[in-house]
């Protein structure tokens, strides 16, 4: 078999890990593997290179994606891109595409599968970890490690100057990164995109603790945290191609206001891209590593139209369509945990 792989939409840590990991067994199945350039893009213009084993192995301790990825969306043009796609599906002479994806990627395999019965196996990959049906996607351990990392030296300077730190993190429409990294740093209030900013409360929790002795404080606001009357904060006004918005910012709302309202100097940290980089932490290889390889497995067999999950401690399969229903959300348990602390 000759299986096709790409890698779209934002890139995480462990994209690699998977990569390799479909690249091994298919060939200890005696097929080959090309990796298929910038997500959809390299589809729609035929971009791929050849990949083999012995070529793979270092890639496990690599950030980013050795194929490169892109937002592209190939149903954005339906008339040019499909057909330019399809063909070069038939031209790369590809028996399976492995799409590696979070959302927007997924959703488009689950197109190609069910509109024209394109051959497609999903894995689910993103720093936000809001897909559904998988309990935890690689790329989200490392990045909470890296806002929590952040944190911990952020601390030192807040606590000298007695200063409010107000810590932007990732996520989208999702707190899980915010809440989990939040947990990680013993922050004082954590604003998550599920539960609307109760900046008044905050505010309360600041002064309290500032009283009760504590000189400095630690705020993690997730990019899609919303105030009750404006919404959300985003960088401009103009979507990508699947339709979202640039968030980010709201650290910067929410840091003025706290120092306005408190008199407690206060700064803001945007971490931004810098959760997405570097090396994959070991969780993240070995949960790659697993989802890559029980992909192959379902190529093998021929279970197109599906994706890899984590249910538990166990790689399950799933439908793409069930992959893509809808945003996970955090588990507002996570939440109310996190909450005990800000009283
Ligand atoms: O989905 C991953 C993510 O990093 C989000 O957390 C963030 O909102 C978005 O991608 C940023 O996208 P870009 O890299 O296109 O700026």
């Amino acid at each position: 078999m000759k299986v096709g792989l790409l890698t779209g939409g934002g890139d995480c840590p462990g994209l690699n890990a998977v990569i390799r990991a479909v690249v091994q067994r298919m060939a200890n199945e005696g097929g080959t593997c090309v990796g298929i350039l910038e997500g959809w893009r390299g589809l729609v213009k035929g971009m791929s290179r050849d990949l083999h084993v012995s070529e793979t192995d270092e890639i496990i301790a690599k950030g980013g994606t050795i194929l490169g990825s892109s937002r592209t969306n190939p149903f954005k043009n339906p008339t040019t891109d499909l057909p330019a796609l399809r063909e070069n599906f038939e031209k790369m002479g590809l028996d399976a595409c492995v799409a590696i994806g979070g959302d927007d990627t997924l959703g488009v395999a689950y197109r190609l599968h069910k509109e024209f019965h394109l051959p497609m196996v999903g894995v689910p990959k993103t720093i936000d970890n809001d897909l559904m049906v998988t309990d935890f996607t690689f790329g989200f351990d490392t990045a909470i490690n890296i806002v929590t990392e952040s944190v911990d030296r952020l601390r030192t300077t807040t606590e000298s100057h007695r200063r409010i730190m107000v810590v932007e993190t990732m996520g989208r429409h999702a707190g899980w990164i915010a809440c989990f990294s939040g947990i990680a740093v013993a922050a004082d209030y954590i604003m998550i995109p599920e539960v609307p900013i109760d900046i008044t409360h905050c505010i309360e929790v600041l002064k309290r603790r500032r009283a009760a002795g504590k000189n400095y404080g630690i705020v993690v606001v997730s990019e899609g945290a919303e105030f009750p009357e404006s919404g959300i904060v985003t960088v401009q006004d103009e979507t990508d191609a699947f339709g979202h918005a640039r968030l980010g910012g709201i650290g910067n709302v929410v840091a003025k206001m706290v120092e306005d309202s408190t008199g407690f100097e206060t700064r803001s940290v945007i971490l931004g891209h810098l959760q997405r980089g570097g090396s994959p932490s070991a969780y993240d290889r070995v949960l790659a590593t697993r989802l890559g390889l029980s992909a192959a497995n379902l190529i093998i067999h021929k279970r197109f139209g599906t994706m890899v999950a984590l249910s538990g401690t166990k790689i399950i399969e799933t439908t793409l369509g069930a992959g893509v229903a809808a945003t996970k959300t955090l588990d507002l348990t996570y939440f109310d945990e996190a909450s005990a602390f800000f009283l």
